[in-house]
């Protein structure tokens, strides 16, 4: 696979930039998250979450509606910014850099991060101008690139076969379970190390959101995956870590099987037997 990084203006932090404090974390942590608080007009809704998101491999954020899982994950890639009102404190780093740090380049941060959201967001042109859409942004300019860069992603989540014929066709003309695979082809085309998903299958069937599944279990070799799952049904399915978060805090963070089979807390235990939630 062709290297397209070189051909894109990637760095995130100023060449200035100092980490704000040391963190520890588990070794080649994708993600550390200490002490992280946000509040929305001086109201809590995340209360000092701390966990560490392991490389390769399928972390699920699971708790009952409304405990924060959301916010947790929308803190992850600085997408509070723009919320009035909203207050974020505490560390989010990679590689050791605090990406709330000042002088990080948000919009290059957003590119190490693709975000998979509930419903498909494709971007109301081709399916091509889709996949093409972020290398074009990040500076890459030959047509024959990107249209390499276009088919292997496409490959990548099953959709070459069914769309090779009608890549200059809308994109949304495509099903929702083919359009939410185009999200993740696009988000793919960039080369993320992180690929964020918010309850990315509950607007599928039981089919595509297997195939969605399947892809992320792949995809997982070569990058690190952040899910808020809605059915803890998913997370048994998929997860190797799992985070369980309740009214704002988080209660315990393990292996999928330590979390489901042997949980430390009462509450996790109750939530994961389906006593509550
Ligand atoms: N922009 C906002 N303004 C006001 N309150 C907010 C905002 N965003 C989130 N909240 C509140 O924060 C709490 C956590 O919301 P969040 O969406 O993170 O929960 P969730 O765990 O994702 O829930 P669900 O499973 O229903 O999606 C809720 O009480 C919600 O009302
Ligand atoms: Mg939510």
């Amino acid at each position: 696979m062709e290297n397209i990084l070189f051909e894109m203006n990637t760095s995130v932090f100023v060449d200035n930039y100092k980490a704000t404090a040391p963190v520890s974390c588990i070794e080649n942590a994708a993600l550390c998250i200490r002490g992280l608080n946000v509040a929305i007009q001086g109201k809590p809704i995340l209360k000092d979450v701390s966990f560490d998101v392991p490389p390769k491999s399928i972390t699920c954020i699971i708790g009952p509606s409304g405990c924060g899982k959301t916010t947790l994950l929308r803190s992850l890639n600085r997408m509070h910014d723009y919320t009035a009102g909203m207050k974020v404190t505490g560390q989010v780093t990679i590689d050791g850099n605090d990406i709330y740090a000042p002088g990080v380049d948000v919009a290059a941060l957003r590119r190490r991060m693709g975000l998979l959201a509930q419903r498909p967001t494709v971007l109301p042109m081709s399916v091509f101008g889709n996949v093409a859409y972020g290398p074009k942004l990040y500076g890459v300019k030959r047509g024959e690139l990107l249209r390499a860069i276009v088919e292997r992603n496409l490959k990548a989540v099953g959709l070459w076969e069914e769309v090779h014929d009608r890549l200059h066709s809308p994109a949304g003309i495509l099903s929702v379970g083919q359009q939410q695979r185009l999200c993740l082809a696009r988000a793919l085309a960039v080369q993320p190390a992180i690929i964020l998903g918010d309850e990315a299958t509950s607007a599928l069937d039981p089919l595509a959101t297997r195939t969605i599944e399947e892809l992320l279990l792949r995809l997982k070799q070569q990058l690190s995956i952040v899910l808020v799952t809605h059915t803890l049904r998913q997370a048994r399915r998929i997860a190797d870590h799992v985070v369980f978060m309740y009214m704002g805090e988080m209660v315990e963070s393990g292996s999928a099987q330590q979390v489901f089979s042997n949980p430390v807390h009462d509450l996790t235990r109750e939530f994961v037997g389906g006593s509550i939630g």
